[in-house]
């Protein structure tokens, strides 16, 4: 498993771990020849578009077989009051002039859009502290790894009194209790689509991904991954 290295104390992994970027995408190519893998699985964020692309681009040149772990995108339900939005900083500009009570959902790599519009009161979740803090009058932080629980997440909402949430359209189940928070207290959400993905062949689950690396390599010619 590979890990950009962006987090102090990453989740412990039951496989081995190498931490750090590669330096790019042909350098990614030859770490796969030199560790001779036979299969690149890309189970990054879907907001980490650098990184699947160039794992797209490494397995292509190397001939190496790769697939894409790729939660589905929420969908709007009813009682939702979704704006869809394409990017941090087109999401900042949609809050609008007046002051507002924004919970800022999408990481600490994006945070710092925020100091576009410094009229609203910000509340920001990360895993790690922003560094540096942004410039910006009022600003709370949390710091918190998901998975989040629809009544924390109800209690975090009220207790800021927030009255819009930017968040991605991450998918996946830990982190959509906000959105379902959103829904029943009747909060807006800025939500930032997703960047058409590389083409590489994509599953939704793990259930999937085993599946098909079961059909790729057979269990008895299995060598590793
Ligand atoms: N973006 C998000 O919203 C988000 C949210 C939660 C978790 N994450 C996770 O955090 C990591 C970094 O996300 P990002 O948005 O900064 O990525 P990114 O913009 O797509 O990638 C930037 C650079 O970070 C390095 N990198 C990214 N993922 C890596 C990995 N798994 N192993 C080794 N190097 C990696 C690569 O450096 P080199 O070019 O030097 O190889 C890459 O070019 C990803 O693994 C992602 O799954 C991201």
């Amino acid at each position: 498993m590979s890990l950009a290295g962006r987090t102090d104390k990453p989740a412990a992994q039951p496989v081995p771990v190498r931490i750090g970027g590669f330096g790019g995408a042909a350098a990614l190519a030859d770490f796969l020849k030199a560790g001779g893998y036979d299969l690149l699985t890309d189970a990054t964020h879907p907001f980490a578009e650098r990184i699947s692309a160039n794992a797209a681009f490494a397995a292509e040149t190397t001939g190496i077989a790769a697939i894409a772990l790729r939660r589905p995108e929420w969908h709007r339900r009813p009682g939702d009051r979704w704006r869809e939005v394409q990017s941090i900083p087109a999401a900042i500009e949609a809050l609008g002039p007046s002051p507002r009570h924004v919970f800022l959902a999408t990481g600490r790599q994006g945070a710092h859009h925020a100091e576009a519009a410094p009229q609203h009161h910000y509340l920001v979740r990360s895993v790690d502290p922003v560094e540096p803090p942004l410039a910006l009058d009022n600003v709370d932080y949390v710091l918190e790894r998901g998975p989040f629980t629809l009544d924390g997440e109800c209690d975090l909402l009220r207790q800021h009194h927030i009255d819009v949430i930017v968040a991605k359209n991450s998918g996946g189940a830990a982190t959509y209790a906000k959105i379902e928070a959103a829904r029943l207290l009747g909060i807006e959400v800025m939500m930032v689509a997703r960047a058409p993905a590389p083409i590489v062949k994509a599953v939704d689950t793990v259930e999937a991904a085993l599946a098909v690396i079961d059909h790729l390599f057979p269990p008895a010619m299995k060598r590793g991954v």
